[in-house]
């Protein structure tokens, strides 16, 4: 299987929806009702994800290390999706790295079609996740692009501007990467594996890591859609920087949607599809969507650090057990990601519905 090289039909930026001041909602984008986002209200909104402050990881205080752990242990197994701050990563660079992505989307139009994407990669400038004519779409655009492996980073394809643009996207990259390897190793000796074992299943030096930038303008009717659908990430683990003012992004928790109420200068982390299968569903993905609204436009980098494309992921064999049978089938990052490329964000219904029958 491999993904079409073209849209199946002409793209609109939502954005160029947004800024036209339409007043309702074309039909495209109207979810069915029991997609709809309902505002949540009274109690639910005291409820908010973990925060953790990871500083206790870079220290030599060795019970306060033990006791950043076990909050980060609990975090992925109650939630798989908790906010981390002290995380090493400076604030002024998390802020620039928001703003050069701002300036990119306030560009003309002109510009940004430049970068325009296709299916076959999904790199660059798109309004789209999924290859379905005639599908529901979401209330948003993005910019997509690679930073690892260096042979799948190409310069050329990320915006010339703003100036800065590329540069503060390296260090920014740069800097995520760090934290990747030093949350990869947390999440590793909590499952009781060697302290490099996820790492050097996602590849080791060589793994994956790319970067989501989406953009959800303003929207005439918030109620009828989404800024993005539900889904679980396909790939290892994400951190999130979401918009400093606007919160939108909802996780579900038994059965609910909770609001996240971001942290200033917090980063959002969140357990991803490959991370359930090496584990053997110790730790597991969790959907995730995004709400919009009609006073303010939000802006988000979802980083995503996932395993090497063309390494086959199974379940570790120090988690398989006669009463725990592996619960998935080896299988690439590549083949994996097709589902998602091709039918757009689904819930959990892929890394569910390759469980081993049983
Ligand atoms: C994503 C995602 C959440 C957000 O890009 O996969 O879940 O808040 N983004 O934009
Ligand atoms: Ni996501």
């Amino acid at each position: 299987m491999n993904c079409p090289q073209d849209w199946p039909e002409p793209i609109v930026r939502v954005q160029s929806l947004s800024e036209s001041g339409l007043k309702a909602l074309p039909d495209r984008y109207i979810k069915p009702q029991t997609q709809r986002p309902v505002i949540i209200s009274g109690s639910q909104n005291d409820v908010n994800i973990p925060l953790i402050d990871l500083g206790g990881l870079f220290g030599d205080d060795s019970a306060l290390r033990a006791t950043t752990l076990a909050r980060i242990s609990e975090a992925c197994r109650e939630w798989g999706f908790f906010q981390v701050v002290n995380h090493g990563v400076s604030p002024e660079l998390m802020d620039r790295a928001r703003e050069v992505w701002r300036g990119f989307f306030h560009q003309p139009m002109e510009v940004k079609q430049d970068y325009a994407n296709s299916p076959k990669t999904y790199e660059g400038y798109g309004s789209r996740l999924g290859v379905t004519k005639g599908a529901i779409l979401d209330w948003s655009d993005y910019y997509f692009l690679h930073y690892l492996p260096g042979c799948l980073k190409d310069h050329k394809k990320w915006p010339a501007r703003p100036s800065s643009l590329r540069e503060v996207i390296d260090e920014y990259s740069a800097e995520l990467v760090k934290l990747s390897g030093v949350l990869l190793r947390a999440f590793s000796g909590n499952l009781g594996l060697e302290e490099d074992y996820l790492q050097n299943a996602f590849g080791g030096e060589d793994i994956g890591a790319c970067l989501r930038v989406n953009f959800y303008p303003k929207c005439p009717q918030p109620d009828l859609t989404l800024g993005l659908s539900s889904h679980s990430d396909p790939g290892g683990m994400t951190i999130l920087l979401p918009d400093e003012h606007v919160p939108g992004l909802q996780v579900r928790k038994n059965g609910s949607w909770i609001t996240v109420k971001p942290v200033s200068h917090a980063f959002i982390v969140n357990i991803g599809d490959q991370i359930q299968v090496l584990s053997n569903a110790i730790y597991k993905s969790v959907e995730h969507r995004v709400i919009v609204n009609s006073a303010q436009e939000r802006l988000s980098l979802a980083f995503f650090y996932n395993p090497r494309g063309d390494l086959l992921l199974q379940p570790a064999t120090e988690l398989v057990t006669q009463e725990k049978p592996a619960l998935y089938p080896a299988m690439t990052f590549d083949q994996y990601r097709l589902f998602i490329r091709m039918k757009g964000p689904q819930g959990k219904s892929q890394v569910e519905s390759l469980k081993s029958p049983r």
